[in-house]
């Protein structure tokens, strides 16, 4: 007997961009599928509460789904959103904000920013590809990962990294095939700057003459500058040309620039940085003679915007090479006077130890997805600043920390919203506004 296949009503979009609809009982997660949209699925994990899927026929569609620009993007897993109308997948994060700061952090915020949203094709300037020789295809691949495989996507464009880099992803692929490392060579790490487009080889085996004249070739046909990764990241070195610009970004509404090594931290959508670091600065307001912390500082993206109001500014960071970095770049922008940065562990800190570095009056937090629990646990009556900045790139992590701000510590949530740093993908980056009363 044929088995009837379940249709479904799509409820809501879950953190992942993925339908959520129930079924005898269960919650399906099916990507591909969009809020009120009746489809059928196909399973790919089932769990006694639960079930993955992808979405198999659409029988009523949204008037919200696009046809997806890129080629590939049934099966690469850079992306998991073109399906949606852009406009439609800024919404739907900011209902994502929304949700978690309710429900995990049992917050509601005086106002909601309005989204802040750019450029949505070509805007990844840091990207991490992949590089594997596969003997059964007998060819290179070059890009990213295959939705939810270890296998690299057979992928001969991209529509979210930058149209230059997009259009090298088969040569690559060509040019990694004539090297003697072919197999020994895992990664390219992208990373486009304003004046030089860095591309960083992680090898596991010596380069030899051949290999390195093929990649001199490589460098000068294309306009690019290769560095090499032999072990770790403090093996990181420029390869060929050794003339090559520095790479840098900028901030022209504060007259910043930002030198940084290809592997270190930066925001991957630089357009987007911009109006993100112009928001902050806004909310937060710093006045000359602030005393001011930038918490995960990295190499100072906000620490130096802050730092031109003429408040005094104390970076913290965990990665003393980016602390490094900040203190170079606070002096290449003339900001040494106003600016100290810190190497310290902030998710192993505690009252005594953030009360050591004194009262602020504000703070900019921007935390990895963990987000800064014990950097908020820590807060004592005594050091509170009257306003804390905080940027998230987990609404849920966000959501959880502003529970402790608002239910322990006191504050109010005057402001949240989105920026739309990672169209087409799931990632949801945030900023929400603390005062105190
Ligand atoms: C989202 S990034 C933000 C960096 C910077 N604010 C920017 O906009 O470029 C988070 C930063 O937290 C740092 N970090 C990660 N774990 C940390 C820890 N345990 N303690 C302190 N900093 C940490 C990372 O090195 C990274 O620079």
């Amino acid at each position: 007997m044929e088995k009837i296949e379940p249709v479904v009503t799509i409820e809501s979009l879950d953190q992942e961009g993925r339908g959520v609809a129930h079924h005898e009982g269960k919650v399906i997660f099916i990507e591909g599928a969009l809020i009120g949209e009746r489809v059928t699925y196909s399973s790919y994990r089932k769990k006694p509460s639960f079930e993955n899927a992808v979405v198999q026929r659409v029988l009523k569609q949204s008037y919200m789904r696009v046809q997806p620009k890129c080629a590939h993007f049934d099966l690469c897993g850079g992306c998991s959103m073109q399906h949606l109308d852009a406009r439609a997948q800024v919404a739907a994060k900011q209902r994502i904000l929304e949700d978690n700061l309710q429900r995990i952090g049992k917050v509601r915020p005086e106002t909601i920013l309005a989204p802040i949203y750019g450029e949505t094709w070509g805007y990844r300037q840091r990207a991490r590809l992949s590089v594997r020789h596969v003997l059964k295809k007998g060819k290179t691949l070059v890009g990213f990962h295959e939705k939810r495989s270890s296998f690299i996507a057979d992928m001969q464009h991209c529509e979210i990294l930058p149209p230059k880099i997009a259009s090298l992803l088969p040569l690559l692929a060509q040019l990694n095939e004539q090297l003697s490392v072919r197999d020994q060579l895992p990664q390219i790490e992208v990373a486009v700057g304003e004046h030089v487009d860095v591309l960083v080889l992680r090898i596991l085996q010596a380069l030899s003459p051949a290999d390195e004249a093929l990649l001199k070739q490589f460098a000068d046909a294309h306009q690019v500058q290769f560095w090499t990764q032999t072990k770790g990241p403090e093996t990181v070195k420029p390869f060929y040309p050794l003339d090559a610009p520095a790479l840098t970004y900028s901030m022209p509404e504060f007259g910043i620039e930002m030198p940084y090594a290809p592997t270190e931290f930066t925001q991957v959508n630089s357009a987007m940085n911009r109006l993100m670091v112009g928001r902050a600065l806004r909310l937060l307001a710093p006045k000359s003679k602030e005393r001011i912390a930038d918490f995960f500082c990295g190499l100072g993206n906000f620490t130096l915007p802050i730092a031109r109001s003429g408040a005094q500014v104390l970076g913290i960071e965990g990665s003393a090479a980016l602390v490094k970095r900040a203190e170079q770049n606070a002096a290449h922008n003339g900001l040494s006077a106003n600016t100290k940065f810190e190497a310290m562990n902030l998710f192993e800190t505690d009252e005594k130890a953030l009360a050591a570095k004194g009262r602020f009056d504000k703070w900019l937090v921007d935390p990895p997805r963990d987000g800064g629990i014990e950097l908020v646990k820590a807060i004592t009556p005594e050091i509170a600043p009257q306003r804390i900045v905080y940027v998230s790139c987990n609404p849920a992590t966000l959501a959880r920390d502003a529970e402790v701000l608002v239910n322990v510590k006191g504050y109010r949530i005057k402001a949240a919203g989105v920026m739309n740093m990672f169209p087409h993908t799931s990632h949801v980056e945030s900023i929400a506004v603390f005062t105190k009363p």
